[in-house]
Formats: C-alpha cells, sequence, structure tokens
C-alpha cells in the first residue's frame, strides 16, 4: 500500500510510506527555498513521489495531518515571511484592542490583519479559501478550509476524493511519537504538549506496543504559548527561534530569573495528572511584557526553561504515579526542548523518556501516514523511523561540467579518500559534506553539513566568521560513532540517541578536549551517535579521524548561509561555497579546495 502523508499548515512538508516503509520525507522549504515555509507542499509532494519513482495514480491514500488548526497559515505564511516587528505589529494593532474588550479572537481575524499586509498574495493554490471566508460564516470556517483543501489534493493529483483521509493534529503527533521510538517500549505514556493542536495543548495517551488510546485532552496548558511569547520579548522570531532562548538559558542565574520563574508559574497548575489554566491573566504576551519590564534578557530565559523543566517533571512523575508505566515518550513543539528532556532523563524514578527528531508539527505528515498504515494497510508492519536521509540525493549528471565551470579559480580533485579529508580536518580547516541523501528534518546529520575539529575551540570562530554567523551564545553540536559515545558520555541509561535530540553531560577527561562542541555554560554537548549502517561514508570519516586523534568526533553543523534552508542541491551547494569562505566543499565524489592551510 502507498501512503501519502501531507502537512499543509506551519513547516509544510510531505513523505511517503510504502508497505509500512517510509521511504521519502522532504520539507516545502528545500524545495521553495523559503525558510519555515507554509501552505499545500506542492513541491515536496513532486519530489518524494520522484525519489520513490510513484506515479499519483499508484498513492492508494493521501493522509493529511491536522483538520481544525492552519486555517490561513497557509495562505500568509507569517511563520516564514513575518518578521519580529510584523509580530509585534499583529499584537499591539489588531490582537489587544480585542482581548482587553473582552471579545473574542476569531481565527479569521488574523486572516484579515495578514489579508491587509500582504494585499497582493493571488496564486495561492488554496486562494478559493480567501473568498469563501468571511466574518459571517465564523462557524464554517474550518469546514471550508478542508473542502478547499481536498479539492486542491484531488486536482493536484488527480486521485478521488475518497482517497484523501485527514488525521486530527495531535493523534498524529501521538503515533509518531510512538513509531519513531527507537528503543522501543511495549507500554508507555505518550504526552503531548504544545502550543496549539486541533483541539487541545495536552493530551496523556496510553500505549500498548502499536495502540494508542487518549484518556486526558486539554486546551489549558499554557506552556508551549508561553515559550512562544517569550521568544517574541527576547526579540526573536516566535515559532522559530524557541530553541535559542533555550540555549540562552543555562547562561542565566536564579539571582536573575526568580521573578520570570514566579511570573511564568501563575499560567497553570498542575493537579494529578490534570492541567488547570488560573487563569490569572488576560493574555500571554502582554501580562509577562508587563510583569518582566526591566528583568534582565538571560535571567527571563533561565526563569522560563526551569518552569518548563519543573512544570513537566511534576506532570510526568503524576502521570507515571497514577498509571505505574515508568516509559515516556514525548511529542509537540514542547518535545523540541532538549534540554528538559535530559532534565527528565536524568531522574532515575523515570526509565525512559523519547522525543522524535523534529517532534513539533515539521513531522505531522509522518505520524499521519503512520496512522493511515495502521488503519488501511492490514498486511504490513510499520518500520517505524530507520534514519532520516530520507530526501534528495546529488545529481551526477552535469555535476562534473557545473563544478568545472563555476568553480575554476579553484582546485577541483576526484575520490578523496576519508583519510586524507580527516587529515585536512585535524589541521583545522572547515569542510562542507554534500553527499548522500539529504536529511529530513532541521539537523544536517553528515549528508548536508560544515564539518570541523572539535577540538580547538577556534573551529566555532572560524566557522562564524566563514559562513554561519551563528548568536554568539548558542553552541555547535558533535557527530560522534555510536561506539565512541559509549566512551565519551556520561549515559547511564544507554539511551540511543541517533537525531541530535537528548543533552549529555561528558566524561570529566573528555570536557576539556571537546571544546568546540559543548555548551560554554553547562558543559553539556547534543551529539548524534552514528552506527555504521546508518551511514557508512560518513562513519568511516569518523574513524579515520579517530586514527589521528583519537577522538570519533567531528563538529557538525547544517551547511547553508545564515538565514537560509539547508543546501539541497549542486547548484546551492556550488553556490553557498562560493558566497562563503569555506576550505573545502565535498560535493558526492568531487572535492573542490579553497585552501589547504589556515588563514
Ligand atoms: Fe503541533
Amino acid at each position: 500500500m502507498i501512503i501519502l502523508g501531507i502537512c499543509d499548515s506551519v513547516e509544510s512538508h510531505a513523505c511517503l510510506v510504502r508497505d509500512g516503509k517510509l521511504i521519502a520525507a522532504i520539507s516545502e522549504e528545500r524545495l521553495s527555498r523559503l525558510k519555515a515555509d507554509a501552505g499545500y507542499p506542492e513541491k515536496s509532494i513532486k519530489k518524494v513521489l520522484e525519489i520513490a519513482k510513484i506515479k499519483s495514480s499508484e498513492i492508494d491514500i493521501v493522509a493529511v495531518a491536522g483538520y481544525d488548526n492552519g486555517l490561513f497559515q497557509s495562505i500568509y505564511k507569517p511563520g516564514a515571511l513575518f518578521s519580529v516587528q510584523d509580530w509585534i505589529e499583529q499584537n499591539e494593532k489588531y490582537r489587544k484592542p480585542k482581548l482587553y474588550s473582552n471579545k473574542k479572537l476569531e481565527e479569521i481575524d488574523d486572516f484579515l490583519i495578514w489579508k491587509k499586509k500582504y494585499p497582493k498574495i493571488k496564486n495561492n493554490i488554496y486562494k478559493e479559501l480567501i473568498s469563501r471566508t468571511t466574518k459571517k460564516n465564523v462557524k464554517d470556517h474550518f469546514r471550508i478550509f478542508n473542502e478547499v483543501r481536498k479539492k486542491v489534493i484531488c486536482n493536484q493529483l488527480n486521485i478521488s476524493e475518497k482517497k484523501i483521509k485527514m488525521f486530527r493534529h495531535e493523534t498524529c503527533h501521538q503515533y509518531y511519537g510512538l513509531f519513531s521510538q527507537q528503543q522501543k517500549t511495549k507500554k508507555s505514556i505518550i504526552l503531548t504538549l504544545e502550543g496549539a493542536g486541533d483541539d487541545s495543548s495536552a493530551t496523556i495517551s496510553l500505549a500498548n506496543k502499536n495502540n494508542i488510546k487518549e484518556i486526558y485532552r486539554t486546551n489549558d496548558a499554557m506552556i508551549g504559548r508561553v515559550y512562544r511569547y517569550v521568544t517574541l520579548l527576547l526579540g526573536m522570531k516566535p515559532g522559530q527561534h524557541e530553541f535559542k532562548v533555550m540555549g540562552l538559558a543555562p547562561y542565566g542565574q536564579a539571582y536573575h530569573g526568580k521573578k520570570s520563574l514566579e511570573h511564568f508559574g501563575k499560567f497553570n497548575k498542575i493537579v494529578g495528572t490534570k492541567i488547570i489554566n488560573k487563569k490569572i491573566f488576560k493574555d500571554v504576551y502582554y501580562s509577562t511584557r508587563d510583569a518582566l519590564h526591566g528583568e534582565r534578557f538571560d535571567g527571563i530565559a533561565w526563569g522560563l526553561q526551569t518552569y518548563t523543566e519543573n512544570f513537566l517533571k511534576k506532570w510526568v512523575l503524576n502521570c507515571i504515579n497514577k498509571h505505574k508505566l515508568k516509559d515516556i515518550i514525548l511529542s509537540g513543539g514542547v518535545a523540541q526542548n532538549i534540554k528538559a528532556i535530559k532534565f527528565l532523563q536524568d531522574d532515575k524514578r523515570i526509565k525512559s523518556v523519547w522525543a522524535g527528531p523534529i517532534s513539533g508539527d515539521g513531522s505531522l505528515s509522518i505520524g499521519a501516514a503512520w496512522l493511515a498504515a495502521k488503519q488501511f494497510d492490514k498486511k504490513n508492519k510499520i518500520e517505524g523511523l530507520n534514519n532520516i536521509y530520507l530526501g534528495t540525493t546529488i545529481s551526477d549528471n552535469n555535476l562534473k561540467k557545473t563544478i568545472k565551470t563555476k568553480c575554476k579559480n579553484f582546485k577541483i580533485v576526484y575520490k578523496v579518500k576519508n583519510t586524507q579529508i580527516a587529515k585536512w580536518l585535524s589541521l583545522g580547516l572547515i569542510i562542507a559534506r554534500c553527499k548522500g541523501r539529504m536529511e529530513f528534518g532541521q539537523r544536517a546529520l553528515g549528508n548536508r553539513s560544515i564539518l570541523a575539529d572539535p577540538r580547538i575551540a577556534s573551529s566555532v570562530e572560524r566557522i562564524n566568521s566563514k559562513i554561519k554567523y551563528r548568536d554568539f551564545w548558542m553552541p555547535f553540536t558533535p557527530s560522534m560513532t555510536y561506539e565512541g559515545a559509549k566512551k565519551i558520555l556520561i549515559n547511564p541509561k544507554n539511551i540511543y540517541s541517533p537525531f541530535m535530540t537528548v543533552a549529555f553531560n561528558l566524561r570529566e577527561k573528555y570536557v576539556n578536549k571537546l571544546p568546540g562542541v559543548i555548551h560554554p555554560a553547562d558543559k553539556s554537548t547534543r551529539p548524534q551517535m552514528l552506527k555504521k549502517e546508518d551511514n557508512p561514508n560518513y562513519y568511516n570519516l569518523l574513524k579515520e579521524f579517530e586514527k589521528i586523534t583519537g577522538l570519533p568526533v567531528l563538529l557538525n553543523t547544517s551547511f547553508n548561509l545564515h538565514g537560509d534552508a539547508i543546501v539541497e542541491n549542486a547548484n546551492q551547494a556550488i553556490n553557498t561555497f562560493l558566497k562563503s569562505d569555506l576550505d573545502i566543499l565535498i560535493l558526492n565524489d568531487y572535492t573542490i579546495i579553497r585552501r589547504l592551510k589556515q588563514d
């Protein structure tokens, strides 16, 4: 059975599941080049079909994630197009007057704001939605939205409407969490926690093997929304830069964060396993802005992260006590908080915690496709997430000619061995590696990566000066062999973390050896643990680096210019190399050399 998974709201993307196996997945931003692109994922659908050599007529089911969320975001893409100032303006001019006059804020309000801001949007595939939704038919908006979505899918893929199945947002998160789990647990508690889903911001479910039973849902959980608005208050983009607030938190201290911590605790209380809205404030943004006026930025980040960790721990422990299960799966936007996951992992009362890679809305289509496979494909077992090398490869067609034309000022070498590449890295050179299938999700795991020697603290400055201009407080991450991770990390629960989703502390003797890939403030690291079978060539490079340095570890950051989506094809890779000052670019079997010595 062939299932096409689609997410057409925020972080839009598509995937293909064939006979229970996830065979392709790609985010629209990689193809459209608009970071955090939203809406109907036209390009990604075409691309996953092309990758798998499947015609649209062969699709058995189109699994669509979500049916009561994302209205108008698909058209106006605020997550991708809004600046910080636009978000502030939206709050000031449009939301505040409604909120403070006790009027209900509807999705149509956002629509009217965006319509005013982007009056010229005409060619959107969902444009019918604009003409059909008015203030008078508020109650019908989502029905209209879903009619338009179905019509577009039928027309685009030339398939019957019967093949389209829509799944609830939260349920997609739950199944993604369950089937992406690497160390399978027979029975577990699945918790979703996020800003907003179709009908709730938090759910509790019990999983028995592959079956999930939801037992609680609430729209009262405020933590995702609080994180979102604090991101904005700290001058960063909500819905995108929450991880930067998390990265800032370890620099703060209780001394500067006490007041913030107290404020965040006023939104919710946990009673047993229930999350209750204390309803002290009319809204999150203004109450937080007023309460924390004059508070230091790092203290706010510390207060928020500390609150998030304490909140999660209390909720998780109460769930464990009530349901007598100690294995936890977290999904939804808040599950992307790797520091909080670490905090839970470190607690002896919790046996295991799993959060899949891209556990926010960026993976909903996979959850939808697995859910459809479970319901309709009775013949095949769902294989789950074997790896995330699910995207395109760099085509060899005309590659030599393109490289020779565009890179004529540089030395070009064919088939350089990993022994040599490892040597260059150990000499401090910064190398982009573009080879094999592109990774799905926000993390580059070796195939669209910039690599450097993690032993050298100055690698960080060199990468920043050459290409990244990364925020000064954000650490870089390492790739390490799975065997190496066992020696280097403190990992009493023997967690296998192949997707950079868990932070760890290092064993003492390694802390000073890897300054390029640890958080300067809390000394933690967020590694990709790599098994040979998942990426043999990249694994071999790590082993070659180990032969020279004794460390099977490389600094690994995504290959893109600051603010761009990660490179997808050869032209983008070459252009990024040309615009930056990287020392070397590896493109399939070609190596393009700008210099072989550090400046
Ligand atoms: Fe979500």
